[in-house]
């Protein structure tokens, strides 16, 4: 047991990035402090004992001098993840130790708040180091793997790029609102739903707000909401989650260019606003060294021209068929990377047909083949967004229920907004674990949300 010497100043209660901290040096008495924290890494010495101290905030190159501090049972069995709390003087390193903020915690006395069995970091250590995402280990392993700095990290960067998108739309007055998780309506097609029995009636985790945006136009002005859409996805791919947080936005009397605009302008201000932070700025260049700020404009190519530029390849390639690809055909995901890839930098691919796109968009009044949509591609991720201007008339929306084979009961306050005072607007979806894994380098969507739901994972 350790005792704490009376006789030394109180300690002041600090995190690890609090930077205004009175250095020791030479003559000089550094502040005593006391941090709260755990062990990331442990190296027994002869003379001492030195720890890279973590909470989170940062970390800390602490000192414990070999003798009563280091010759206790607890500090015997100090281990990866041990939580303590530390005080000391807090010295000025020597620059040749290169520690974090060229200093270190030379530490007097210490209490343990938790262990950590010693074999147990091994698992922290393996998992956290292990590149491949899809190892079902990792997966399991989640909550220990998220303790690791690289999953932190890009944890970091989410929560970083989360707030961004909110203090931009603030900043253009466009107002969050909360729509409904359970819903009775479909946005993107019956095949990807969740369905669940809601006191008897057939009900859906929603897909998309994008419905319920549209509502609240003639009151709130512009809304956007931050909320998970639920997707049930019956392939295994890289970019495809059960459950992701969807970014959406809806904007009243614009055109399609307004939209184009608007979206270039949201994906440079965010990642203008999360570089800017320091902090977030030096995690994004530890997991994706070679970012580079997309410049301004965008690429803005319509899907014909997508279709010539695949077939055109040498060799062309081709479509889920086999084939050359043709005028109303999806472009699939394997496809569509290998083009934004080759092409490599953002790219509006605009005027899908009206065939392969949702039942509620609007066709382009100069080709009635063909809608008023925008996919957002990215290279390594392909689509991170995906948007469009709305059908603005009554009759034209029926119709579409009708030809899609939607019952359009359900869909009657909808259909309202069609009837009471309609207007030219669009509107779009971001996923945000895309974006991130463009912005953070990630192979896939499931290391940029903290516990990845897709199809036969639901757990931890
Ligand atoms: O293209 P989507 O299906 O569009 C909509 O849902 C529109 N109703 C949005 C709107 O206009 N308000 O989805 C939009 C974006 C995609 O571009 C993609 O980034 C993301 O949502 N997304 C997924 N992300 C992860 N896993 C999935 N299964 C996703 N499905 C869509």
């Amino acid at each position: 047991v350790i005792k704490q010497d009376e006789s030394l100043p109180e300690a002041r209660r600090i995190r690890i990035d609090d930077k205004n901290i009175a250095l020791g040096e030479g003559d000089k008495q550094g502040e005593r402090v006391k941090v709260y924290g755990r062990i990331d890494q442990l190296r027994p010495q002869k003379q001492a004992t030195f720890i890279v101290f973590t909470d989170g905030y940062g970390s800390l190159q602490c000192i414990l001098p070999s003798g009563p501090l280091t010759q206790t049972y607890d500090a015997l069995t100090f281990a990866r993840s041990t939580s303590l709390v530390l005080y000391g003087e807090m010295k000025k390193a020597p620059p040749a130790a290169k520690t974090p903020d060229n200093r270190e915690l030379h530490v007097d006395y210490y209490e343990v708040l938790g262990t950590a069995p010693s074999d147990k970091d091994a698992i922290t250590n393996k998992v956290s180091h292990t590149q491949d995402p899809w190892e079902s280990d990792m997966l399991d392993n989640r909550h220990l793997v998220l303790r690791g700095e690289k999953a932190s990290s890009v944890m970091k960067i989410r929560a970083e790029v989360d707030y961004a998108f909110r203090h931009l739309y603030k900043q253009m007055k466009i107002r969050q609102v909360s729509p409904p998780a359970l819903v009775q309506t479909q946005v993107e097609g019956g095949s990807t739903l969740f369905g669940f029995n809601y006191y008897g009636e057939d009900s859906y985790l929603t897909q998309s707000s994008q419905l319920y945006l549209e509502t609240v136009l003639p009151s709130m002005g512009n809304v956007y909401c931050i909320e998970k859409s639920f997707r049930a996805e019956k392939s295994l791919t890289r970019r495809h989650l059960s459950e992701y947080t969807h970014i959406e936005a809806e904007l009243d009397f614009i055109t399609f260019e307004d939209l184009l605009n608007h979206l270039e302008e949201m994906i440079c201000g965010v990642v203008d606003f999360v570089l800017a932070d320091s902090e977030i700025a030096e995690y994004v260049k530890q997991v994706n060294p070679e970012f580079k700020k997309p410049s301004r404009p965008f690429l803005r190519m319509k899907y014909t021209d997508a279709i010539d530029w695949l077939n055109a390849q040498d060799p062309p390639i081709l479509n889920e068929e086999g084939n050359p690809h043709v005028f109303g055909d999806d472009i699939a995901e394997a496809a569509e990377r290998k083009m934004t890839d080759a092409i490599n930098k953002p790219i509006f691919l605009t005027h899908f047909p009206v065939e392969i796109k949702a039942f509620y968009m609007k066709k382009d009044p100069a080709d009635l083949r063909v809608t008023e949509s925008v996919d957002v591609l990215m290279p390594g991720v392909g689509e991170i967004v995906g948007g469009s201007m709305r059908m603005e008339g009554h009759g034209e929306l029926e119709a579409a229920f009708n030809k899609h084979g939607i019952d359009p009961t359900p869909y009657y306050w909808y259909l309202d907004q069609r009837k009471y005072g309609t207007s030219p607007h669009g509107g779009y979806g971001l996923g945000l674990e895309r974006f991130l894994a463009w912005l953070a380098n990630q192979h896939t969507v499931r290391t940029c949300c903290m516990y990845p739901r897709f199809m036969g994972r639901c757990k931890p």
